[in-house]
C-alpha cells in the first residue's frame, strides 16, 4: 500500500519526510520520492527499492526547501521504477497519489489528443495532467482540484503543490486515508497518525468526499462542490512503534473501513488495471496442466476458499475438492500429483492447515499458499505464495483478511480459466474491469450502508439466535456472516445454504429467530425468494440483504431491506461482507462485548 506525507514547514521538509516516509513503511511498496518547492521552483527525488536508494540520492543532491510532499510506491499501474514513482510533476503541478483512477485510460486518450505528453505509465499522471489542463485554462488552483474531483472515479488519495503557491498543499480522499496534523506554525499531512506522531499528535482524520487545504494558517476542508465542511482535531494516540486505530472504536472498525484501499493493493498485485489483464501467476503451479484442486483452511480462511470453489469451477472448470484443516488432515483423502492444493492463511500459522499442507505435499501434489504473512511457515513451505497484502490485521475476526483472500481468488481463478481456455479474452477483461471498480464501491457502500445497519443492529442484539441463509456463492457468504455474529455478538447464529431451510432448520422459525437472506439479483435469486417466502409464512422475521435489482423484484415485507448497488457476480461477494461485518461489528458494540478481543479466540491458532 502506498503511504503519503506532506508537510507545509518552518525549516527544511526533505529528511522529515523521509523520516515520516519510514514510518510507514510497514504498509509495503517499491519505490520512494519526494518533492519540495525551493525558490518557486518544483525539484523532486526519486528512487527505485528502499528508502535507502532515495536517501542516498539526497545525500548527494539535497532537496532545500519548507513545503513538500513524498510517497511510498507500492506499483498497481506500471512497473516500480524511478519514472513511474511518485511525485509527479506536469507543468508546475505536483502529484501523489494512493489508489486507483479506474477512468484513467479515457482520461489519458483524452489528455493526449489535447497535446498532453506521458512520462510515465501511472494512472496517477491525468491527475496532474488534468490539473495543469485547468489551471492552462484559468481555473484557480481550489478551482482546478475540485474540476480534476469531478472528471476522475476511482478510489484515492491525492495531494497536490502548486510551484507558484509555494504555502500550500491540497489534498483529496475517496477511500484511502488522509490524517491531518496541526502543529505549532506548521501543518502535516499523512496516510495514517503514525506517520505523523513525532511532529504532532493533534490530528484531523478526512472522511470521504472530503477535499483538504493547509497553509500556514491551518486547515481548511470542504466537499467537492467547494462548500466548506467541519472535521473536528482529536488527541492520537499513535507513536511510531504501534498499529494504531485512527479515529475508529475498534481495530475491527478501521480493518473493515480500510478495505476499498487494502483491495485496490492486493489486486494490483494480480490484475493489470491498464490492460484489463490477469497477470501471470506463479509458474511453480501450471493451472493448465491440473486434473483438479484441492483447497483446505480454517475458519473465515476456509469460508473464502469455499467461495473460490464456486469460482474455480465455474471459471476454470476445475474439480475443487475442498474441506476444513482439521478434518482434511486426517482423511486419507486421496490425492494426486497432477492436482495442487491451496492452503489459506491469514496467519499462515494455523496447525490444521499447515498439517493439511504437510500432508498434501507427502502425496506430491504442488502447494500454494494464499496468506498475509510471507515469512509464515504455510509460506515458507509452499511452492507458490499468493500474497493477499492486507497488511497487519489486529481484530481477531477476521475483515479484511477475507476480502482480500476473496481479490486474490477471483483473480487466481480468472488465471486459471484463461490458462486452460474456459475464460475468453473479452470475458476476462470484462471481470478485471468489474474487479477494478470494487474499491470505489465498497467505498460508496460502507459509507451508505453504515447509518441504516447501526440502527438495525440495535434491534438485532436483543435476540438469541439468528439463521443466515444463501446460495450459489452467498452460501459461504451466509456461514461468513454467522460465524462473525456468534464471535464477536455470542449470538447463536447458523449459516445455511437457502435450499436446505426445508430439510430441517424451518423446524426453529417462529418471529424470536430473524432470518438474515443474502440474495443478489444473481440467476439463484427467485429461487432464493421462494425460500424467504416460506420464511415469512412462518411468521420469521426477515433482513433482506439484496441488491437494487432484488429490492425492486421482491414483493416480501421484511424487518429490513438493505440495498446495495447492482454488481457483478465476479465481485457481489467481497461487496455483499460488508453488510455483513458491519452488523456482526455494530451488533457486539451494542453488546457491549469485546469487540477485538472476543473470550475464548486467539488470532493465531497455533496448536490443533
Ligand atoms: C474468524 C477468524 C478465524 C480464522 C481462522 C483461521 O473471524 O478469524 O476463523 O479465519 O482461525 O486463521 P488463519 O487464517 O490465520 O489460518
Amino acid at each position: 500500500m502506498c503511504g503519503i506525507v506532506g508537510i507545509v514547514g518552518q525549516e527544511p521538509v526533505a529528511a522529515r519526510l523521509v523520516d515520516a516516509l519510514r514510518r510507514l513503511e510497514y504498509r509495503g511498496y517499491d519505490s520512494a520520492g519526494v518533492a519540495t518547492i525551493h525558490e518557486g521552483k518544483l525539484d523532486r527525488r526519486r528512487a527505485e527499492g528502499k528508502l535507502f536508494n532515495l536517501e542516498k540520492k539526497l545525500d548527494g543532491e539535497q532537496l532545500p526547501g519548507l513545503i513538500g510532499i513524498a510517497h511510498t510506491r507500492w506499483a498497481t499501474h506500471g512497473v516500480p521504477n524511478e519514472a513511474n514513482a511518485h511525485p509527479h510533476f506536469v507543468d508546475g503541478v505536483a502529484v501523489v497519489h494512493n489508489g486507483i483512477i479506474e477512468n484513467f485510460s479515457e482520461l489519458k486518450d483524452e489528455l493526449i489528443a489535447d497535446g498532453a505528453v506521458f512520462t510515465s505509465q501511472t494512472d496517477t499522471e491525468v491527475v496532474a495532467h488534468l490539473l495543469a489542463k485547468y489551471t492552462r485554462e484559468g481555473l484557480g488552483h481550489r478551482e482546478a482540484m475540485l474540476a480534476m474531483l469531478n472528471r476522475v472515479s476511482g478510489a484515492y488519495a491525492l495531494v497536490v503543490m502548486f510551484e507558484d503557491d509555494p504555502g500550500t498543499i491540497l489534498s483529496a480522499r475517496f477511500g484511502p486515508p488522509l490524517a491531518i496534523g496541526h502543529g505549532k506554525g506548521e501543518m502535516f499531512l499523512g496516510s495514517d497518525a503514525i506517520a505523523l506522531s513525532p511532529f504532532t499528535n493533534e490530528i484531523t482524520y478526512l472522511v470521504d468526499g472530503d477535499v483538504a487545504i493547509i497553509n500556514h494558517k491551518g486547515l481548511e476542508v470542504m466537499d467537492y462542490q467547494g462548500k466548506p465542511v467541519t472535521r473536528k482535531s482529536q488527541i492520537s494516540q499513535a507513536t511510531a512503534f504501534m498499529v494504531d486505530k485512527g479515529n475508529h472504536r475498534h481495530f475491527m472498525e478501521k480493518e473493515i473501513y480500510e478495505q476499498p484501499e487494502i483491495i485496490s493493493h492486493a489486486l494490483g498485485h494480480y490484475v493489470d488495471f491498464a490492460s484489463h489483464t490477469v497477470k501471470p501467476t506463479d509458474k511453480a503451479i501450471d493451472f493448465s496442466k491440473l486434473s483438479g484442486l484441492a483447497i483446505s483452511a480454517c475458519g473465515t480462511a476456509y469460508l473464502a476458499g469455499l467461495v473460490g470453489k464456486y469460482w474455480f469451477e465455474r471459471y476454470a472448470r476445475l474439480p475443487v475438492e475442498i474441506d476444513v484443516a482439521s478434518e482434511f488432515r486426517y482423511r486419507e483423502l486421496p490425492l494426486s500429483p497432477t492436482q495442487a492444493a491451496l492452503f489459506i492463511s491469514q496467519s499462515g500459522e494455523t496447525a490444521d492447515t499447515l498439517a493439511s499442507l504437510r500432508y498434501s505435499k507427502d502425496q506430491g501434489l504442488k502447494i500454494g499458499a494464499i496468506v498475509n504473512v510471507r515469512e509464515s511457515t504455510i509460506a515458507r513451505e509452499s511452492d507458490a505464495i499468493f500474497p493477499i497484502l492486507a497488511g497487519p490485521e489486529i481484530g481477531v475476526a477476521s475483515t479484511k483478511a477475507f476480502t482480500c483472500q476473496l481479490a486474490v481468488l477471483a483473480s487466481l481463478s480468472i488465471a486459471a480459466g484463461r490458462a486452460r481456455g474456459t475464460v475468453s479474452e473479452a470475458e476476462e477483461k470484462a471481470m478485471v474491469k468489474h474487479l477494478a471498480e470494487m474499491p470505489r464501491i465498497m467505498s460508496k457502500v460502507l459509507n451508505d450502508i453504515q447509518p441504516q445497519i447501526e440502527t438495525l443492529s440495535r434491534d438485532l442484539s436483543r435476540f438469541k439466535d439468528v439463521l443466515y441463509l444463501g446460495r450459489g456463492t452467498s452460501y459461504p457468504l451466509a456461514m461468513e456472516g454467522a460465524l462473525k455474529l456468534k464471535e464477536i455478538s455470542y449470538i447463536h447464529a447458523e449459516g445455511y445454504a437457502a435450499g436446505e431451510l426445508k430439510h430441517g432448520p424451518i423446524a426453529l422459525i417462529d418471529e424470536h429467530m430473524p432470518v438474515i437472506v443474502i440474495a443478489p439479483y444473481d440467476r439463484f435469486f427467485e429461487k432464493t425468494v421462494s425460500n424467504m417466502q416460506e420464511v415469512a409464512a412462518r411468521g420469521g422475521k426477515i433482513i433482506f440483504i439484496t441488491d437494487e435489482k432484488g429490492a425492486a423484484a421482491s414483493k416480501l415485507e421484511t424487518m429490513a431491506t438493505i440495498t446495495l448497488p447492482n454488481v457483478d457476480e465476479i465481485i457481489a461477494p467481497m461487496i455483499f461482507s460488508l453488510p455483513i461485518q458491519l452488523l456482526a461489528y455494530h451488533t457486539a458494540v451494542f453488546m457491549g462485548t469485546d469487540v477485538d478481543q472476543p473470550r475464548n479466540l486467539a488470532k493465531s491458532v497455533t496448536v490443533e
